[in-house]
């Protein structure tokens, strides 16, 4: 039997990397999918591909940034599909530029990754948060192992105080919202090999091995790592658990 069955899945980002495989398994799950995607080129793609395993997908272009767009996507996602019960807030970007960079880079990177991994993470969970009420619907925000420290590969502080943010966005809203039967927790990906962080994997940097010695398992991870927890968190069998971080990084925080 399914675990998605009946399921209405929203997720954002999901043309590329973790949210692709996420929307992959849970169409495998049994859930009619929704694709969103600033690249309305790789949302089709996606929904394409979870359409020729046989199961139910939609592609959405939705950049998360613009609020009022978020909220017309949900209108019609209700109307063309259904209401959604289950939310993945996927869609993040990266900056690398030290509080030390000059200004503009700096201010860059801090209003680029606060516009999407936060504000956009809020936009998006406020448009579909009257179809997930009535759902009893469930929340998944991938966060990042950067949620509960900074680490070792060079980040800018805007990435690190996004992903802090999503763990205090997750506690607020499974604290809010768990009398209604909705349930809110996050993911926390490590180091997993997707478009995000090419740049820095192509690179013969020798703080890319002091990355990888720092991982307990001993190596990177890559998208299918993060699937199992995925569907754990919006599925029946995580009943009594919200407002909880699942960290996906092998082991990477505990050293
Ligand atoms: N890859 C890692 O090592 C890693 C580690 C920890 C956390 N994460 C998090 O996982 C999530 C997915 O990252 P990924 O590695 O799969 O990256 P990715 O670049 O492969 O995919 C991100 C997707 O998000 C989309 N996107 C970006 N901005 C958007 C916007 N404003 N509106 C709509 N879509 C937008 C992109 O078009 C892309 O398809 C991000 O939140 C990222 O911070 C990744």
């Amino acid at each position: 039997m399914p675990l998605l069955d009946h399921h209405v899945a929203v997720i954002t980002g999901a043309g590329s990397g973790i949210g692709r495989a996420i929307a992959i398994a849970y169409g495998r799950e049994g859930a009619r999918v929704v694709v969103a995607d600033r690249d309305g080129a790789a949302a089709g793609d996606a929904a394409a591909e979870i359409s020729r395993m046989g199961a139910k997908a939609s592609a959405v272009t939705l950049d998360i940034t613009r609020r009022r767009d978020c909220h017309s996507a949900a209108r019609r996602v209700e109307e063309e599909i259904g209401a959604v019960s289950i939310l993945v807030n996927n869609a993040g970007i990266v900056r690398r530029h030290g509080i030390t960079a000059p200004d503009k880079a700096a201010s860059r990177d801090w209003d680029a990754v606060i516009a999407t991994n936060l504000d956009g993470m809020f936009n998006v969970t406020r448009a579909f948060l009257g179809q997930l009420r009535r759902r009893r619907g469930r929340i998944v925000n991938v966060g990042s192992v950067l949620s509960v420290m900074h680490g070792r590969t060079p980040l800018s502080p805007a990435y690190t105080t996004s992903k802090h943010g999503v763990l205090g966005f997750t506690r607020a809203l499974a604290a809010e919202l768990g009398r209604e039967g909705v349930r809110v927790n996050a993911i926390g990906p490590g180091f997993t090999a997707t478009a995000l962080n090419a740049a820095v994997r192509d690179r013969d940097d020798p703080r890319l091995a002091a990355v990888l010695d720092h991982i307990p398992l001993g190596r990177m991870g890559t998208v299918d790592d993060l699937v199992g927890p995925a569907v754990f968190l919006a599925s029946d069998l995580s009943g009594f658990v919200t407002g909880t971080i699942l960290l996906v990084d092998g082991g990477y925080h505990i050293i």
